[in-house]
């Protein structure tokens, strides 16, 4: 097939990109979205801050615009993301652990509940662990009230409130098989084995040459999939530029496909243009929508 959706369709997966409901308007993002990809992230529509800034008032504007713009033409959404110490509101802050644990279950409730049979997938829970070797878990106002358990109980509330979605847990530095991952892989592990609602491990695979594409992505990958759970390449960008660039576009593709639980590929962003990442150019197309090598060989691979 002729486009990254179709061609991985093909082969069983989505393509999918993060969208940003401010730049639907420009026309050759539209036309680039609309003609490429089959899955949507909104990249900060569906955050605690943009849909809950004042307690239990919502605004949805952003998001709902995004999910009719991708429904109505055949796209599959992605929701990200309803637990996450980041883009959090001032006020969840200050709150005690049972007003905290109030809020997270309403917040949950209310996410899903408006867009329930509309979203493969929820990102539950978002970066709950440090960097490092310690393997332990962040600070967040969820870790430091509601305690180790707070992941376990967003799962159990999000899986009430749109049984039809894939529960995912996102995580960025985990692609290989280091600490931080093997926390995870502890804590999936033990949620599968006594039954707590988790059907998916979305994997950031945010790379730059800090942080490069793993030697052992596919093994990872792998062990998550060998617990019988979906693993989903959730935030794909790499930095640099021609030939290197495309081959590590080609190695992460390539390395989905090897794992037959690997449902799908979501970049982080249609254009280099509007990447998080300003300054690098880390995405598929360029500044003028064209079509960069890294492109080519993300279609060639799939
Ligand atoms: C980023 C967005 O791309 C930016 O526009 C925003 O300013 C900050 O967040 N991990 C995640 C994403 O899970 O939500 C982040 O998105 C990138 C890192």
């Amino acid at each position: 097939a002729s486009t990254l959706g179709a061609s991985a369709a093909e082969r069983g997966r989505y393509f999918g990109t993060a969208v940003a409901a401010n730049h639907l308007g420009e026309a050759a993002y539209a036309n680039t979205l609309n003609a490429e990809f089959n899955s949507v992230t909104p990249e900060n529509e569906m955050k605690w801050d943009a849909t809950e800034p004042n307690r239990n008032s919502f605004t949805f504007g952003n998001a709902d615009q995004i999910v009719n713009h991708a429904r109505s033409r055949g796209m599959r959404v992605r929701g990200h993301t309803l637990v996450w110490h980041s883009q959090l509101p001032g006020w969840v802050n200050s709150l005690g652990a049972s007003d905290l644990r109030a809020a997270m279950t309403n917040h949950i409730n209310q996410l899903m509940g408006r867009y329930r049979g509309q979203i493969h997938s929820w990102d539950v829970v978002n970066e709950a662990f440090v960097d490092g070797n310690s393997g332990a878990r962040r600070s967040s106002p969820f870790q430091d009230r509601l305690g180790n358990g707070f992941i376990e109980e967003a799962f159990r509330i999000a899986r009430a409130a749109d049984p039809n979605a894939k529960l995912c847990y996102n995580d960025y530095n985990t692609d290989g098989i280091n600490a931080k991952s093997n926390a995870v892989y502890n804590m999936v592990r033990d949620f599968v084995s006594r039954g707590v609602p988790i059907d998916c491990v979305g994997f950031q695979s945010h790379f730059n040459s800090a942080s490069p594409v793993p030697s052992d992505y596919q093994a990872n990958l792998q062990r998550f999939a060998d617990l019988g759970l979906e693993v989903q390449i959730t935030e794909l960008d790499i930095a640099g530029s021609g030939t290197a660039q495309a081959n590590d576009y080609t190695r992460v593709v390539n390395t989905c496909l090897a794992v037959s639980r690997c449902t799908g590929i979501t970049v982080w962003g249609v254009t280099d243009k509007y990447s998080w990442r300003s300054g690098d150019t880390p995405l598929l197309f360029d500044g003028n929508y064209n079509k960069k090598p890294a492109y080519t060989a993300v279609l060639n691979a799939l």
